[in-house]
């Protein structure tokens, strides 16, 4: 019997143009995925520009999704898109063998005593951009925290707080190549003409330029400072790491990694954070609380907080692999070129884990835990964020900044979801003022 005589058994589709099918993916609005699942269940699927993309809300299906082999599923063949901004090394576009490589190089510059020393910094520079909110009138939070977010980044991955105009012209670089990449209509150009084909590649040129001459000149100069086995930067670490070979990592490498970390690690905390507080503003008594725990030294609210941010508000609303051998996963077969979307959004509004599930309630973060697979705003399995507990500790400690301020108050009407970059984000970008 061939292989095509027997059909093989997947998601039901959903029945509509491709234009119209990859508009409503990326307009941030989510209406397409809650009228499937409310049509077909938990899986179904999309037909978008090259292939068809299958989506899970049920569990056990995102847990089959992430734990596969990683020769079975690709994220980096996902993530094609973001191959002219953040280059070919970069971790977020790297599958297998050199992924795994790239990221235990990484992985070290997160964890333990490094996060504790990134903290301190995250508290630093929090006081002082804090220091400078307006009292008397209202404020974009997003504009705040990516502030923040940016400077964190910088002095964290570059170390580079000390040397303060090569630092504000590495700053004015990145925030220059972050507007550009937000624009939606670069993404659908890169995505139907190629991210690494030569028209894209020169668009691109006059936003990377800066930042690339930049940081190769900060990777020059830091190859040959004394004090480098001192230094607590991501860039000196990467500088001495060497994989198991011995094979220490190339300037392409280097200069790719560091430009992942800063995309990767900024819009998307700068967002969450506009989220937070978009939300809890329009809880009763939810900014009180958290302006009186930030005056102590508890943290379990502003803990609830994000965690509750990061489910009904998650950034990102699915992560993606491409299948690149036959794969089965909750009865459907799938076959290379199919793509696989865990679906952050659906799972996170599931009746049966989080009752009541458009309400935004950080209390009921008390009586549950977040579980791998039910609360997966960071992605899941070999490819998790690298920067989850970093983004965590982060929204924590602004939070809390903010809230030692004062009480906070929302501005206008709850704000509607609006894709920036590939990120859901709030409209006015979590518009607030303080009660005084
Ligand atoms: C609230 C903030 C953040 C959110 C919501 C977020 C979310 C995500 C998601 C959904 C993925 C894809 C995971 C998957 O495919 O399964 C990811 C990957 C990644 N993130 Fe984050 N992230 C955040 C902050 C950060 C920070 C602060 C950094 C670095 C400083 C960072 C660095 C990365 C990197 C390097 C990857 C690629 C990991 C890999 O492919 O192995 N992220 N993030």
């Amino acid at each position: 019997m061939s292989a095509t005589a027997t059909a093989r058994r997947l998601p039901p589709m959903v029945e509509e143009s491709m234009i119209s099918q990859v508009w409503k993916i990326s307009n941030g609005k989510n209406e397409i995925f809650d009228q499937a699942r409310a049509r077909f269940g938990d899986s179904f699927g999309l037909n978008v520009a090259r292939g068809n993309w299958y989506f899970f809300a049920d569990p056990e299906d995102v847990k089959a999704v992430f734990t596969a082999s990683p020769t079975a599923l690709h994220a980096g063949k996902g993530n094609e898109i973001l191959a002219t901004a953040l280059g070919d090394y970069s971790l977020l576009l790297l599958d297998e063998g050199e992924h795994m490589r790239q990221r235990k190089l990484l992985l070290p510059s997160f964890h333990g005593e490094k996060l504790a020393k990134q903290t301190a910094a995250m508290e630093r520079i929090s006081e002082e951009i804090v220091s400078r909110l307006p009292k008397g009138e209202s404020f974009h939070v997003r504009d705040m925290s990516q502030d923040i977010a940016l400077e964190v980044i910088l002095e964290v991955v570059l170390g580079t707080a000390a040397t303060g105009e090569e630092h504000d012209r590495l700053g004015e670089a990145t925030r220059k190549l972050l507007d550009w990449i937000a624009s939606g209509l670069r993404l659908v150009a890169s995505s139907v003409i190629g991210p690494r084909s030569r028209p894209i590649k020169r668009m691109y040129k006059p936003a990377l330029a800066p930042l690339d001459t930049g940081l190769y000149r900060l990777i020059a100069e830091r190859r040959n400072a004394d004090d480098l086995e001192d230094r607590d930067d991501i860039l000196s670490m990467l500088l001495l790491a060497s994989d198991e070979d011995g094979r220490p990592m190339t300037d392409v490498e280097i200069r790719d990694e560091l430009v992942t970390l800063i995309v990767a690690g900024h819009e998307t905390t700068a967002t969450a954070l506009a989220w937070a507080f978009e939300r809890l503003t329009r809880v009763e008594s939810g900014t009180e609380r958290l302006h009186e725990e930030s005056l102590t030294e508890e943290t379990t609210y502003s803990r609830y907080v994000a965690q509750e941010s990061l489910r009904l508000r998650p950034v990102l609303d699915f992560v993606l692999r491409r299948v690149m051998e036959p794969i089965e996963i909750g009865g459907y077969q799938f076959e290379p070129d199919d793509f696989l979307c865990p679906s952050i959004y659906l799972v996170h509004r599931r009746e049966d884990i989080y009752p009541d599930p458009l309400r935004f309630n950080p209390d009921r973060w008390a009586d549950q835990k977040p579980g791998t697979y039910t609360w997966f705003p960071f992605g899941g399995g070999v490819r998790r964020c690298i920067g989850m507990q970093f983004a965590m500790a982060e929204m924590e400690i602004v939070m809390r900044a903010v809230a030692r301020a004062g009480i906070l108050l929302p501005v206008g009407p709850d704000e509607p979801t609006v894709s920036r970059f590939i990120t859901s984000s709030p409209k006015r970008g979590g518009q607030v003022r303080f009660a005084f």
